[in-house]
């Protein structure tokens, strides 16, 4: 199995597999200069019963990719399904038996000076072992940055442009040296927006609260796992609404959703504690179905999963009726 940094690790660039050692852009690509790429981030999990590795949601990850690569009109010129094909290729070649991250990225590739674009695009994608994002166990302390968040007018959030990322540097290294453990951003309007790299929930009154997505947050796929999951799970009634700086301070729980961080419980907010500062239940319940359903533990979210090892659909659906019986 190839380590995170190993140069050998096999990465498809270029249209080809190929070491990541190989992989190499130029110093004059427009993409480094300007910030014009758009990447998606992919998470598989190793489920250590089945001995399988389930990519989450990947074609929803490839139709997001490719609709949000055409704000910047870069063209990806393979399906969601032929893309879904590399990755499950790129994890058998690098034999991971691990939780793995992807990153797809397509970028405006012309070596040249000019911001105006072309149509000169490339794309890669790269997969890694990579284990928590965040550390969570104990819930987060999570710091509201004096950072705004972009507007759709100025770049869309709703895209993983590679140059909005900026905005999420900026107010996570804020936050990091004030001691805190992660951001939360506003938007223009002073409305909670999301994480800098995750989406965010609230539990408040009975019902779980999150931002609509035309509050400049990105639409999440893991947001719309989470509400799928504590509607029919959990039986919670699920509300996209803007929520205010302060309700933060007097809600039952918070957490922040995201393919990298999964749920991310947050305990404390600008150092006030959320209730008596301990993991609520909702959060712990909802975590628990989501590492289920992402293990291929719960038949009724198989229609998310695609396991690397044993090829497609149907092997899975015997497999869940196998560990269910
Ligand atoms: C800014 C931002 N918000 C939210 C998310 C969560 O989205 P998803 O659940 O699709 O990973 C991400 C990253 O993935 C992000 O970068």
């Amino acid at each position: 199995m190839k380590a995170d940094g190993d140069p050998n690790l096999i990465v498809y660039f270029g249209g080809e597999y190929m070491p990541l050692r190989e992989a190499r852009v130029g110093i004059l690509t427009h993409a480094l200069h300007y910030g014009t790429g758009v990447f998606e981030g992919i998470r598989a999990h190793w489920d250590e019963r089945s001995q399988e590795l389930f990519v989450m949601r990947p074609v929803e990850h490839y139709e997001r990719w490719k609709q949000n690569c055409g704000i910047l009109r870069i063209d990806v010129p393979l399906s969601p399904e032929k893309l879904c094909e590399i990755t499950l290729e790129l994890m058998r070649r690098n034999e991971f038996r691990t939780n793995v991250y992807v990153r797809p990225i397509a970028y405006k590739s012309a070596e040249r000076i000019g911001v105006a674009t072309d149509d000169q695009d490339e794309f890669a994608i790269v997969a890694l072992p990579f284990g928590d994002y965040l550390h969570a166990e104990k819930g987060l302390h999570a710091g509201v940055s004096s950072w705004r968040r972009i507007e759709d007018t100025a770049i869309p959030a709703r895209a993983k442009i590679c140059g909005a990322y900026v905005n999420s540097a900026l107010a996570s290294d804020e936050v990091r040296r004030s001691g805190f453990d992660e951001a939360i951003f506003l938007n223009e309007s002073g409305h909670v927006a999301e994480g800098a790299t995750c989406n965010i929930f609230m539990v408040r009154k009975g019902k779980l609260v999150t931002p609509p997505v035309t509050d400049n947050v990105l639409e999440g796929i893991t947001r719309d796992s989470i509400m799928e999951l504590a509607q029919r799970e959990l039986g919670l009634p699920v509300v996209e609404r803007s929520i205010d700086r302060s309700e933060l301070y007097v809600c039952d729980e918070l957490f922040l959703t995201g393919t990298a961080v999964g749920i991310a419980p947050i305990v404390r907010v600008d150092h006030r504690q959320i209730r008596d500062g301990a993991i609520g239940p909702i959060a712990r319940q909802l975590n628990e179905s989501y590492i289920a359903a992402t293990r291929g533990h719960l038949v009724a979210y198989r229609k998310w999963l695609v396991p690397v090892y044993r090829g497609q659909q149907p092997d899975l659906v015997r497999l869940a009726e196998a560990s269910v019986a």
